[in-house]
């Protein structure tokens, strides 16, 4: 156990003060339903990767998984046949595109983790598989529930993704005061989706930022805004990701904007990469 221990520690590169180094792990949470959280994963881990990122995007939106869908593909196993033992990581991660691949998600297995320690311990071992990333986007799901608290405060960075709509405004402002009352010291990020224009977005921002610094003492990393475009719609309709069906739309550009500035984030020197990730999410309750 010692030796393997050693070789899985090696085998995670931290990060070593001098920049990205390792696999950069960022939670996509909401607090309302469909503000176009999984949109936007898919569509920002594409355009990494296009970049010349390595990008794993996983559907951990046990409720009601789709990221496979927007994407035209339908996976044998998921991670829910991981998780229960059946299956390997290797047979579940589904390669794309060049340096894109997506683990697909479980609907309706929202009770997940009960893992004895031998598959738990299996499963952290085969966490190897993904240390190449340099980005693993997670699909969160939206609402507050233990799994969303422990993906976000595990991750490097959250991104909270909410609409002008006063009720995921409200509910935006819900999940940070939650993920705040779990842990302080979380990095937290906020996309306006569906927007109308540049003013929407940034009203709708400071109004949540403002609140967030006054009443929770917190400070929010405003990420960018994304327009409402049709072209959003058309491309989930034909299962073909907007980045590559329609990249200069109003969308397509805004998503542009936001990757560059995911780029340019100052990497989070948070210790324990991918291991510690999963083994906190796996060890909750
Ligand atoms: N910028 C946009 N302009 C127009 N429509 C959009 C935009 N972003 C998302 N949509 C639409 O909103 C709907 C919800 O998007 P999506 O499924 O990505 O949301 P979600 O937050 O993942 O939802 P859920 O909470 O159910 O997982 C989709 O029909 C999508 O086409
Ligand atoms: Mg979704």
């Amino acid at each position: 156990m010692g030796d393997q221990a050693e070789k899985l520690r090696e085998a995670f590169q931290e990060y070593n003060g001098s920049g990205r180094k390792g696999t950069y792990i960022i939670t996509v949470a909401s607090g309302k339903g469909g503000v176009g959280k999984s949109t936007l994963t898919v569509n920002m881990g594409l355009l990494l990767s296009r970049k010349g990122k390595k990008v794993t995007v996983v559907d951990a939106d046990f409720g009601l998984a789709n990221v496979n869908v927007m994407l035209g593909v339908l996976p044998k196993y998921t991670l829910y046949h991981v998780f229960k033992g059946e299956k390997n990581l290797s047979d579940v991660i589904l390669n794309i595109d060049l340096n894109f691949n997506i683990i697909a998600g479980a609907s309706g297995f929202t009770h997940l983790v009960n893992l004895s320690e031998k598959d738990r311990i299996k499963f952290v071992d085969q966490l190897e598989q993904l240390n190449h990333n340099d980005f693993l986007l997670i699909d969160a799901g939206a609402g507050i529930s233990k799994n969303v608290l422990t993906m976000m405060q595990a991750a490097h960075e959250s991104f909270i993704v909410t609409t002008p709509e006063p009720t995921a405004i409200a509910d935006a402002y819900g999940i940070i005061k939650a993920i705040i009352s779990y842990d302080r010291d979380i990095r937290l990020n906020l996309i306006v989706n569906k927007a109308r224009d540049f003013s929407e977005a940034r009203n709708v921002s400071q109004r949540i930022i403002n609140i967030a610094e006054q009443f929770l003492n917190v400070h929010i990393n405003y990420l960018g805004f994304i327009f409402e475009d049709a072209a959003v719609g058309k491309s989930i309709r034909l299962q073909e990701p907007l980045v590559y069906h329609d990249p200069k739309s109003k969308a397509g550009l805004c998503l542009e904007n936001i990757v560059n500035r995911i780029l340019n984030i100052e990497p989070d020197r948070k210790q324990g990469g991918l291991r510690n990730f999963f083994q906190k999410f796996l060890s909750m309750n």
